[in-house]
Order: C-alpha cells, then structure tokens, then sequence
C-alpha cells in the first residue's frame, strides 16, 4: 500500500471504515458543534478530521476516507502538499503578517507577477490579492464600474458566486444562499445559460439560440452602453457543473468585446489545473478581461486574486482596494508551493488522467442506470446528474441517497446543482489511481442500489 508525506509522515492511501460513520468521537463532536455554532454552518459529512493527504482524509474515529471533495476545490494539490508546508513553516517563522498595504513583502509581487504570466492572455496585467472567492469577484465589479463608469453587472442562470450582499444578489440560487436575505444589490440582471441537458430544442442547438437570447436580452432590457461587466464561471459550479455548450463562451466574449463591457471569468472553482488545464477558459481560447481566481490557489490557505487588463486596473485611484489580511504572507508563501507543485508534479496532465479515468466509467454507468440523465466535466471536475429515468425531471432525492451510501462506505462525495439533483467529483489531483478506481466501485454500487 501506497503513503504520502502529505498530512504527515506516512499517511496510508487506503479506505479505512472502522467504524460506523460518523463514528463515536466524531458524534461526540457534532453534538458540541451543535450547540456552539449556528445550524446556518452546515455539514456535508459530520466526521471530525485529524489528518489528510494524497487522496484520503482521516477522521477522530481512524476512519480513512477516500477524498472526492478536496474541501470544494481546494486542495487540489493534496492536504498539507510538502511544498506548502515548507513555505508556510518558514514564513511563519519570519513574520506572520504586516499588512502589504503598510509595508509590503516580496511573496504578494512573486504571486501577482506569476499571476500575470500564466493566466489567458500575453497582454500586460496587474493582480491584486484578497481573502476569499466572494471578495475577489466583488472586487472585480468595482474595478469594472470605476473603469467603464457604467452601473450594471449581467449574470447567468445557475451562477454561483458567494455569499456577501454583491456575489450572493450575483448568485442565481434561493434556497438557501439568497432565501430572507434580501433586498439584494441594485444593478444585476440575469440571462440564460447554455446548459445543454435541459436546453428545450435539444443539445444541438443550444450555444447559438442561448447566446441569442442572452444577448437580445441584455440589449432590450439593460442596454449594452449601461453594461459594466458580464460575469461567468467557464463551468457553472455550485450550479451542478455545468459546461456551457461549446461556442456560447466565444460568442458571449465577443459581444462584450465589441460593446466595451469588462468580460470576467470567475474561475474561483474551475482555477489552477481542476479541469486539465491550467484555467477553464482555455479549453475554447477564451482571453477574459479580469480573471477571478481562489480556493486552488493556495492549498486551504485563504487567497483570491483579481487578475486583469493592466489598462483596466490602472485606472482605480490609490488607496481604492486592498483590506487588512489580503495576501497576507503566509497564503502567499502557500500559493508559491501550489504553483511550484502544479508545475513539478504536471497536476494539469494528472487532472487530465483523473477525466480519462472517470468519464468513460459514468457514461458507462448511465448505460446501465436510467436514474442517471447526464455525464459531464472535465479533467478531475466531473459530475452526474440525476433523474426520473425516462425524464428531465431532477431526482434530489437520488442524489442525497447516493451520497449517503457513499459516506457510510468511506467515500466523501459532495452533492451541487440548482435543483440539488448532482452528484460532483472533486478528487485532488494527486489522487492515487488504486482510490480512484475503489470509489468508482463504490459510487457505481451505490447509484445500481439506488
Ligand atoms: C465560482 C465561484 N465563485 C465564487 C465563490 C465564492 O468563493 P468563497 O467561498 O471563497 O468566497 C465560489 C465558492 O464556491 C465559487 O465556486
């Protein structure tokens, strides 16, 4: 059996079910956590974790649970990457924070100038760095508007984009990021995705008539010159993973490009080699104005940055953004580790790997399982979404079933979709191809039962 440095010396990569899960401690646990922290903070899967690294996570009980979450996209390189460690061991040594709008430290300008290197696009870019997804896209709007001088911001159905008062009125889902949290942010306008499962006259049609209406849509009812900036995730996350039909993305940059509205990619979840290659937008050529990016960036360290056009950032005044932890050492130093390891470990071709893996396993279980209605995703972000069979209609029930199977066999999947009918895959990419194929067993056998 396989162990990885990552989580600590010598972390076994095999599904451990020792006890029931959850089991006893991590009971224990819950019931603490129940009565200290709001029920508002929910729980996917309530085992405590000690440890975690390579493709497992270890809970309070010894269970060894084989990863299909990496946090939501996060530890795409693996819990605790040695790289990462050794960065943010060291720096925390040195100093743990100064705040670089105060006195700025070497880390932020290494992240920002590599940023600027490998995003889409050889224009000139600046980056600035934040805490969390929902800041760097909230961040991103402002930018937008001081530059274009235009108030409105224009949004797709099944976005998602976080949770403060901009990215949550940005998000299209009401239960439960928007339900009693209103009034929202002025200014937002929503349009149809193309979103090819569900599209009314099929598959075939669906980026030209929804970029049509998107279109139509944004000029009959905002008008193109109050646009400031349209924003998209190149695959719809929370939403259920949603790859728009091939060619809507194109069409959509286009039009902004011609109207003078600031194209921003969020690629918050699909960022830093999550779908075999190093951001989403590249799979159709796609040079996004501002690219929105976090949770992959830093393997869990808290960091999100705001990449763009130099022309379009320069123009902010000084003192316009920043905030007090944004960049904050550490997160750098951990960022540096994450793009060293992308690059040493070739995490683009092992996300690649991970796709190749899985896919032809799902589409092959969809044969078998009439409950599952579609395949979809790309590299290590891969999803099934799941239905009436004979129906488009959304089975929510199937998937939190499913998933339940999954956890008590020591397999963490995570759930997502705006119907709540998807099953998403997440593994790290270092991922060891033995778990891999175990969870597939395991997801399979719980979908057949189901
Ligand atoms: C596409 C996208 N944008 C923004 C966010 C918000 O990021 P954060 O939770 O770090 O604020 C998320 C989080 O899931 C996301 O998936």
């Amino acid at each position: 059996m396989s162990t990885v440095t990552q989580g600590g010396p010598s972390l076994p990569q095999e599904r451990r079910v020792v006890t029931e899960i959850p089991g006893p401690r991590s009971r224990e646990l819950f019931a603490r956590k129940q009565s200290a922290v709001p029920p508002g903070i929910g729980t996917t899967l309530p085992v405590f974790v000690t440890r975690a690294g390579g493709g497992v996570v270890v809970d309070a009980d010894g269970n060894s649970l084989i990863d299909f979450g990496s946090g939501i996209a996060v530890t795409s390189v693996g819990n605790s990457a040695p790289r990462v460690v050794e960065r943010v061991r060291r720096q925390a040594a040195d100093f743990t924070h100064t705040c670089f709008m105060v006195t700025p430290y070497e880390s932020y300008v290494q992240v920002a100038e590599k940023l600027n290197e490998i995003t889409p696009g050889d224009h000139a870019k600046r980056t600035f760095l934040l805490n969390s997804g929902a800041e760097a896209v909230e961040n991103a709007v402002k930018v937008a508007r001081h530059a274009t001088g235009r108030p409105a911001v224009v949004v797709f159905d099944h976005g998602y984009h976080g949770r403060t008062l901009l990215t949550m009125s940005l998000t299209a889902k009401n239960m439960p990021y928007k339900h009693r949290f209103g009034p929202f942010a002025p200014e937002v306008y929503r349009v149809p995705l193309a979103y090819p499962f569900r599209w009314p006259t099929g598959a075939e049609n669906c980026a030209e008539e929804a970029a049509a209406q998107a279109i139509d849509q944004i000029d009959k009812q905002v008008g193109a010159g109050n646009v400031a900036a349209v924003v998209i995730e190149p695959i719809a996350g929370e939403g259920g993973f949603i790859e728009p039909a091939k060619g809507f993305l194109p069409r959509i940059a286009e039009y902004c490009r011609a109207n003078g509205i600031v194209f921003i990619a969020d690629e918050v979840q699909t960022g830093f080699a999550r779908t075999g290659h190093l951001f989403a937008c590249e799979d159709e050529g796609i040079v996004p104005d501002i690219i929105v990016t976090a949770k992959g960036i830093a393997g869990g360290l808290p960091l999100a940055a705001v990449t763009g056009r130099a022309e379009i950032l320069d123009r902010v005044h000084v003192g316009g953004l920043g905030g007090t932890y944004g960049g904050n050492p550490l997160a750098c130093e951990a960022a540096l580790g994450v793009l060293e390891t992308i690059e040493a470990e070739d995490l683009v071709g092992k996300a690649r790997r991970i796709g190749e893996v899985m896919l032809p396993r799902l589409r092959a279980l969809a044969e078998r399982a009439p409950i599952v209605g579609d395949v979809r995703g790309r590299g290590a972000m891969t999803a099934i979404e799941l239905v009436v069979p004979g129906t488009l209609e959304p089975h929510p029930t199937a998937a939190a079933e499913i998933a339940r199977r999954c956890h008590a066999e020591g397999l963490l999947v995570l759930t997502a979709g705006t119907y709540g009918n998807v099953l998403r895959f997440l593994p790290p990419l270092v991922m060891p191809e033995h778990l891999l194929q175990e969870a597939l067993e395991i997801l399979e056998k719980a979908v057949c039962e189901v």
